[in-house]
């Protein structure tokens, strides 16, 4: 908008004309949701045969590995470039010092190697953070109350190696430590991995929104505590700039600000200041308040989801982590 042309008035001007019918408002759409921008997080667990309600999270199942590259195929088939792998881990696997997560034949890997064998063009994400397998629910190791930095970091590098090494192409470290980025990067480019890319969870905040996230990980029963001395504080932004700069020149190749829709605002500043490629997770918490309401019959679930995807593309987002991604991928291909 220029000052120096200042517009017709009513009635030369008529803002409705350009509403008056589909082609139109097509024609002068200015930001599209395409399947292009859907990252699927996907819940794995163990067993065969194995398709468990997210009971938190209506219309989500964890799947087993031998069911997984079905689904993840229907998504690729869909057009979906990436997909994000969680585990459900058994309680007896979880232990203080979260060993389980740097076991290279464990479940996420076993699922990283089943996809990569049925849907092996499909982008697949691994996120590094300890809470599935840790015994105190906390994404870095907890010694004497603290959640340590320096020592949780070293096990968050064996962790992105075990991921690399089954064939993850992207490594989302979600653990808000200080300093992971710049060591997972030297870690991975030690081992021969310089060509995976990292996606960092920079500006995460300590959120209400991650609870039914954390009934399908199982994580939310074993948190002790919350997670606020590493997660951000809602009320900061030019901090969230900060963790990103941070993250960026530590080496970060994407960066995500999550959750999505209460922190829209965030995503706007990262991506003017940054002109990062830069992500939103519209987390479990958003995902299941608009697919409760559509089970409840109080809102259209796949209009007000596309609804909300559009708001992420306007708020700069270049892509949207969404438990919706198939639900909008189908939605788009139906037109
Ligand atoms: C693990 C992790 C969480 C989410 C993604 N990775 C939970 C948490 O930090 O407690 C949340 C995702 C969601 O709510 O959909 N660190």
């Amino acid at each position: 908008m220029t000052d120096s042309f200042p517009p017709a008035r009513f009635p030369a001007t008529r803002m409705r004309r350009n509403r008056r019918t589909d082609w139109l408002r097509r024609l002068v759409r200015e930001t599209q949701v395409t399947v292009d921008d859907l990252i699927w997080p996907v819940f794995v667990v163990d067993g065969e045969s194995q398709r468990v309600p997210v009971e938190s999270m209506p219309g989500v199942d964890r799947l087993s590995c031998d069911l997984i590259g079905e689904a993840v195929g229907q998504a690729w088939g869909l057009g979906i470039p990436m997909v994000a792998i969680f585990p459900y881990t058994d309680d007896n696997l979880k232990t203080p010092d979260a060993r389980e997560a740097v076991n290279p034949d464990n479940l996420v890997c076993r699922a990283v190697c089943a996809i990569k064998d049925s849907v092996p063009d499909i982008g697949v994400m691994c996120d590094v953070a300890l809470d599935p397998f840790n015994s105190d629910g906390h994404d870095g190791i907890v010694q004497d109350g603290i959640i340590v930095n320096d020592g949780s970091v070293d096990v968050l590098c064996q962790q992105a190696l075990v991921q690399a090494q089954a064939g993850c192409d992207v490594i989302a470290p979600s653990d808000m430590m200080d300093g992971r980025i710049g060591a997972i990067r030297a870690a991975l480019d030690g081992d021969g991995f310089e060509h995976v890319a990292i996606m960092s969870y920079a500006a995460k905040y300590a959120s209400g929104f991650y609870d039914p996230f954390r009934d399908a990980v199982g994580s939310g029963d074993a948190l002790k505590g919350d997670k606020k001395t590493y997660q951000m504080d809602p009320g900061n932004t030019d901090e969230a700039l900060r963790e990103v700069a941070l993250d960026i020149a530590e080496g970060a190749d994407m960066v995500m600000v999550k959750p999505g829709l209460p922190y829209l605002d965030v995503v706007w500043r990262v991506k003017e200041s940054f002109g990062m490629p830069t992500f939103a997770y519209n987390v479990s918490g958003e995902y299941a308040m608009l697919r409760g309401a559509g089970e409840a019959g109080r809102l259209d679930y796949p209009k007000v989801l596309m609804e909300t995807l559009a708001a992420f593309k306007r708020a700069g987002a270049d892509g949207i982590l969404t438990y919706g991604a198939v639900d909008a991928a189908n939605y788009l291909k139906s037109g």
